[in-house]
């Protein structure tokens, strides 16, 4: 379960804007980028979010941790070994309807699980957590026909690797710019 932010939160601090319910993951916006932004004043609040990093030390497997990144909320999921090996047992012949993986880490690659998911193990998955259809935020936590994300404005249910499997919605989540920067922290951007 997530507490969603205020909707009036402005200002510097809008990077903290999601938490996850059992071990709140910390969300800093990159120091480096300071300096920069006196000497571009115009586009500061670009800038400020333009890099985060994302302690996700406490994120338990099962769970979700969801921040905000440039507007849109990303989902950071810690999956099951069961998640894991749903999504890793689907063939790309049964992704009728989206075989690209949306991944810019590894652009031009298959939607196979192991292109889609940040370690080799497939532990972590962090998506973009706006549905390809028009754009709702999907529902998480075992929701939907593939026990993963559903997004209820038109019925698109996504797998345990986000792809699209039912519904009008196009294209897989889109997975955002990510690395991690040390065994705990993530970076975005
Ligand atoms: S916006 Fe998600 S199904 Fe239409």
């Amino acid at each position: 379960m997530l507490v969603s932010h205020a909707e009036d939160n402005a200002g510097t601090r809008r990077d903290f804007l999601y938490y996850a319910t059992a071990g709140a993951g910390v969300v800093t916006a990159g120091a480096a980028a300071w300096p920069l932004i006196n000497q571009m004043n115009p586009s500061a609040d670009v800038e400020a979010l333009s890099t985060i990093f994302v302690d996700i030390g406490d994120v338990e497997p099962g769970s979700q941790l969801t921040v905000n990144f440039l507007g849109k909320p990303v989902f950071i999921r810690r999956r099951t070994a069961e998640e894991i090996e749903d999504a890793r047992s689907v063939s790309l012949d049964e992704l009728s309807i989206d075989r690209e993986s949306r991944n810019p880490n590894r652009p031009g690659t298959d939607a196979s699980d192991q292109n889609r998911t940040l370690d080799e193990d497939g532990e972590w998955l962090v998506m973009i957590g706006v549905c390809t259809h028009l754009g709702c935020v999907p529902l998480g936590d075992g929701a939907g026909d593939f026990n993963a994300w559903f997004c209820p404005c038109h019925g698109s249910h996504y797998d345990t690797s986000g792809r699209i499997r039912r519904g009008p919605a196009p294209e897989n989540l889109h997975i955002p710019v990510v690395q991690f920067v040390d065994e705990t922290t993530i970076q975005l951007g």
